[in-house]
């Protein structure tokens, strides 16, 4: 597994306006969206790209286009559709495809209760969205629905992961690709990244 930790300036600025104890509901929206988008820059580096031959101004000109079919976005709900603007402002045609869990308060283990997938799976490279990898449970039973429904080419896009959720992620699933704008020090008792964000999905949504 390759984490990537992008620390170009403005992914480490946008981060750290997010982190105050007070910012707006519309910062932390805009800012996430903005760091996502950043993300998303880096985690495409590699995609692979053809030749194509167009008509140009003046006359024919060799361009390259992105290969093959389209990427799939899997924003996990609901947090992780707080990046889906920021990555669907470079990738305008992916593809969503959207996953939902929710934790069983006796086992606390992830229960999917949605799942809906773009077409052609297979042929995808899918970019999972999330704001925060804390345990990694939710990631590793999203990778596993992933697969299960074909895909072969998956990587996870966090505005902040945890080492702990790092460690148990790459263990099961080696051939993940983790890109993020920090990886902060460790998780909290009820399994908050610290000195991480709080709970993204409350400051994205404005709930409490
Ligand atoms: N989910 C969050 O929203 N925040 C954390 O710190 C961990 C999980």
């Amino acid at each position: 597994m390759a984490v990537h930790v992008e620390d170009h300036p403005l992914i480490k600025h946008k981060l750290g306006l997010m982190r105050q104890k007070d910012i707006s509901t519309k910062d932390f929206r805009d800012l996430a969206s903005e760091v996502a988008r950043l993300l998303t820059y880096e985690a495409t580096q590699d995609i692979e790209t053809e030749q194509k031959v167009i008509e140009g101004w003046a006359g024919e000109v060799k361009i390259e286009t992105i290969k093959g079919k389209k990427i799939t976005i899997v924003p996990i709900l609901r947090a992780g559709l707080g990046m889906m603007d920021g990555v669907l402002d470079l990738i305008p045609s992916a593809k969503v495809s959207v996953v939902g869990f929710y934790r069983n308060e006796e086992t606390l283990k992830p229960v999917q209760y949605y799942f809906k997938t773009a077409s052609a799976m297979e042929e995808r490279t899918a970019l999972i969205l999330d704001p925060m990898l804390a345990t990694g449970g939710t990631l590793i039973a999203t990778i596993d629905l992933l697969k299960e429904a074909g895909c072969q080419r998956i990587k996870g896009l966090f505005l902040v992961a945890a080492p702990e959720g790092i460690s148990v992620v790459e263990k099961k699933h080696p051939d993940v690709d983790i890109y993020t704008a920090s990886i902060d020090a460790c998780l909290n008792d009820v399994g908050y990244i610290l000195p991480g964000l709080g709970d993204a999905g409350d400051k994205i949504f404005g709930t409490k």
